[in-house]
């Protein structure tokens, strides 16, 4: 089983911490390595070979650096010239799976994740091995805990363990994802896939021929050194864009999903890290040199220079070279707007 790990998001709702020079899969953001470096250690006792790596260009030496330093050498780094999401980076993935004519099974992890029980984990990959031999792609799902709308929906049949797939919705909004968690038969779909490359490449092609023969044309005419593999541009940037939850989730019928509790968290806003976080008593989270008196339920994240919270409850403050985020908790997820508005300022 080969790992795939997809680290080529921007992770905007982390700002100001998570720039697009420094998004937040480099940042040691939970413990004491980044999340890339996380993804590579929880997995690497499961893999049958180095890892295949997609990410942007402009990162290529951040993420050649953080795997040598988390000790995984012998990775192919394929690099995007233009962000195209989830499915062109996977489809790029598989061709070169299979490229000495192999047709591995292949793990889809997201390099942005925090799983806090790594046994749960390996015990479900390990149990959904035979299923995706079998031909089936395999997602893993998470019991939800409120009506996210930033999440995919898996509706399981009725069963144990891996269950089919009844239907898959990416993204619902906010009324359809309240109905789907009090159904109590939808599961969260964690972003992890596991499934042998042909299969997921002949679920992909049919539905996106275009993205297909985008992807084969800059995998071919890729520039290979020692270090990296640089897709074609013109080819890849060619590609249409689309996630693989969109493009080939939604339309699958060889779906299952294996539900599992394993402590996932998608630290997807400064209210998800402030979740993951060590708390005090009083529910604050600290990073760095904080002072916080008389607060509840806070996060404050440092940046060398002390920073002092007072009578405050449900405040996020970020502190970092050029800019400072004071927000309410509830409000967290509004931060990709700010950040819209400073492109937009340009
Ligand atoms: N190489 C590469 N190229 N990686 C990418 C790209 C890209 O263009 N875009 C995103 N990624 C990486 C991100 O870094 C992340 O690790 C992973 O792919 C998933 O992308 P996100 O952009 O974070 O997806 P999402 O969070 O909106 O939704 C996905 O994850 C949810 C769980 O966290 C979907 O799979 C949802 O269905 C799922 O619930
Ligand atoms: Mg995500």
């Amino acid at each position: 089983m080969i790992p795939v790990i997809l680290c080529g998001g921007s992770g905007t709702r982390l700002w100001p911490l998570s720039r697009e020079a420094f998004p937040k899969q480099f940042l040691p953001l939970v413990g004491e390595v980044s999340m890339l470096q996380a993804t590579w250690q929880r997995v690497r006792s499961l893999a049958s070979a180095a890892p295949l790596v997609v990410a942007g260009e402009d990162h290529r030496f951040m993420v050649a650096e953080q795997l040598r330093e988390a000790g995984c050498s012998g990775a192919t780094i394929l690099l995007e010239p233009a962000a195209r999401n989830t499915a062109p980076a996977i489809t790029v993935a598989a061709l070169e799976a299979m490229r000495d004519g192999d047709d591995p099974l292949l793990l889809v992890l997201p390099s942005d994740h925090v799983i806090a029980n790594v046994d749960a984990f390996t015990t479900a990959v390990a149990q959904a091995v035979p299923v995706a031999e079998g031909g089936v792609l395999v997602t893993f799902g998470i019991i939800p805990s409120g009506p996210e709308t930033g999440y995919g929906y898996i509706k399981a049949e009725a069963g144990q363990g891996v269950r089919k797939v009844a239907r898959f919705v990416e993204k619902p909004n906010a009324a359809t994802a309240e109905v789907y968690v009090s159904s109590g038969d939808h599961f969260w779909n964690s972003g992890m896939f596991l499934f042998r490359a042909s299969v997921f490449l002949a679920e992909l092609e049919p539905e996106q021929p275009a993205m297909f023969a985008a992807c084969r044309e800059a995998l071919e005419k890729a520039r290979r050194d020692e270090d990296f593999v640089r897709l074609d541009k013109v080819a890849f940037e060619a590609s249409p864009s689309n996630s693989i939850d969109y493009a080939v989730m939604e339309h699958t019928q060889a779906a299952a999903v294996l539900p599992v509790e394993m402590g996932w968290n998608d630290v997807g806003s400064w209210a998800a890290l402030w979740q993951v976080a060590q708390q005090d008593g009083e529910g604050n989270a600290h990073h760095g040199d904080v002072i916080a008196l008389g607060c509840r339920d806070t996060l404050a994240w440092g940046n060398g220079r002390l920073v002092a919270l007072l009578g405050l409850q449900d405040v996020i403050v970020v502190d970092t070279d050029d800019a400072v985020l004071v927000a309410h908790k509830d409000k967290v997820q509004d931060v990709k707007e700010i950040v819209s508005a400073l492109k937009a300022q340009g």
